[in-house]
Formats: C-alpha cells, structure tokens, sequence
C-alpha cells in the first residue's frame, strides 16, 4: 500500500510542500502521497488522530501549529526540544515522534547551496518568534556569533537568555545596530508578509554580506534594502524551504533527495 503523508496547516492552499515531496518521490522511486490538510484553528489535535487512524505514516506542521505539534509529542529529537517546534512528526508504534527540520534547512541553504560557511561568522537574526525560535539552535551549532534584533526588545533579551548556554548571544533594539556590522543578516520576522522593513540602520552589511529573508515568492523589503545598502548576496527562503523538505524526508523515508533539481523546477515555476 502507498504510504501516506500530509502537510498541516491554516491556511495551505499555497504550500508548495506537496509539491516538493512529489518531486522528492518521482526522483527517489519511492510509494509514498502527500497531501495539504487544513485543519481548523483549535483542531490541529482532532486531525492529527485522524490522519492516524487512518495510517498515515507522518506528516509536516506548518503556521500556526507548530507549538501545538510540540506539545502533541510522545517523544522529540534534540533540536525540537530547543527549538520548542515542531514542523515533522512520525506516526510509529503508537507514538507521535517530533523533530524540526527548519534549522537544519536553513543552515544547508546558506552553507551548502550559497556557499557562506557561519563558523565564527558575525549574524543578525531579526525577529523573536517561532520562525527564529525555530533557528537559532542551528545557528550556534554551525559555530556563528549571534545577535538577535527583536522591535520588542524583551523578546530578544528572553531568547537569548533561552539559548546563552549554547554559545555567544546578544539581544538588540533596532536602533542599537547603528555602527555595527554582520557577515550574514537574517530575516526571521514575519514583516515581508505585510511588506514592511524592519527599521534597521544603514550601513550594517560587510562588503560581501549575505542578507537572507525567509519568506520567499516576491521580493522583500528586507531584500530590496539589502541589496541599496550594498550587500553582496542576497537569498529569499525558498531553498531552506526544498532543504527542510529534504531532511524531513530523508527521515520518514531514509533516502536524501537531490534538492538541487527540485529548486531549478521550483524557481521555473511561479
Ligand atoms: P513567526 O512564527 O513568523 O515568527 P511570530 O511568532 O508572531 O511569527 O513572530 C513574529 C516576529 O516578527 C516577531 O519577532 C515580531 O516582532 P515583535 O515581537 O516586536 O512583534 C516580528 N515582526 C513582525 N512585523 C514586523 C515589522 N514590521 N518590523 C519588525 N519586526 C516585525
């Protein structure tokens, strides 16, 4: 029987997950469906025993479930533990497995895919929510110097009291960037969605800085100021969006997908 596996999230008519992970399956000859579930704000838990009882295999959570699918979890890897998110569950032996692949996905694309390794790299994360939450271990993991920027600063000042054991974290106002630099600035807040900036000083790219917004499909105010402020390479989220997918699927399957075709067909399509 074909294995099934769904994405889980409000709203998902856009998700191009199922997208990728049919592409994913073609190209590694594995039986395996994947389908967009909406499940209703206050329902995540009722569909997730749905998909279950009916045999499901494991599925992805998306905006705004992923703290819920945390908390679902009989049992959680190392990096959903820290990141206090789930975006990856397994349906095995009567358990819910977690783990989040967002970390890792964005870590492959800035290292592998951009060719800019973070080992004592100077690094803005901009925003404090899930999408940074989300991240950051990652990030201390690849060996990067962080400084997180939040326009509510005790949200910084909360995550990197959170993640300080870890490595070296600075919480910032906007404001107080003026005069300092970064090898790599990154946009974890949800401001592209509502095309607003975040109000960062001029002049914080080095020479070849990368700017990197997470949102990916149009060009960011983020990007656009990046790029006017010089910054060498600029990058949306669309690959951390095929190398979350990846690790995801190298999970449930135990086959790595070629994420290098999957973007090319991606960035052909709208
Ligand atoms: P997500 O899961 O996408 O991270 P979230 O948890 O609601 O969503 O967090 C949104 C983040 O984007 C927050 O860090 C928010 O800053 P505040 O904590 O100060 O609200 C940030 N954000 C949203 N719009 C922004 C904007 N226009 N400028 C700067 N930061 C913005």
């Amino acid at each position: 029987m074909t294995d099934q596996y769904a994405v889980i999230g409000n709203p998902i008519t856009h998700s191009k997950s199922p997208l990728i992970h049919r592409m994913f399956a073609q190209q590694t000859g594995q039986d395996m469906s994947y389908v967009a579930v909406e499940a209703p704000l206050g329902g995540f838990a009722a569909t997730i025993e749905r998909l279950r009882a009916e045999g499901y295999k494991g599925c992805n959570v998306t905006v705004p479930f992923k703290f819920e699918a945390f908390q679902l979890c009989n049992q959680l890897t190392g990096r959903a533990s820290a990141a206090h998110a789930v975006n990856t569950l397994l349906f095995e032996d009567g358990k819910i497995l977690g783990d989040n692949t967002d970390g890792a996905g964005l870590i492959a694309d800035i290292e592998q895919n951009l060719g800019c390794k973070l080992l004592f790299r100077k690094v803005l994360l901009m925003g404090a929510g899930g999408a940074a939450h989300g991240v950051i271990w990652q990030l201390f993991n690849a060996g990067a110097s962080i400084v997180v920027a939040n326009r509510t600063v005790d949200k910084a000042q909360q995550l990197a009291a959170e993640f300080a054991s870890y490595g070296t974290v600075f919480a910032s106002s906007y404001e107080a960037l003026a005069g300092k630099q970064f090898d790599v600035v990154i946009n974890a807040t949800s401001s592209s969605l509502s095309d607003a900036l975040p109000p960062l000083p001029c002049g914080i790219f080095v020479p070849h800085a990368l700017a990197y917004d997470m949102m990916y499909g149009k060009q960011t105010p983020f990007l656009k100021f990046a790029q006017e402020q010089g910054a060498e390479r600029l990058a949306d989220g669309l690959g951390m969006l095929a190398e979350q997918a990846a690790e995801a699927f190298n999970k449930w399957r135990g086959v790595r997908p070629d994420t290098q075709a999957v973007l090319e067909e991606l960035r052909r399509i709208p």
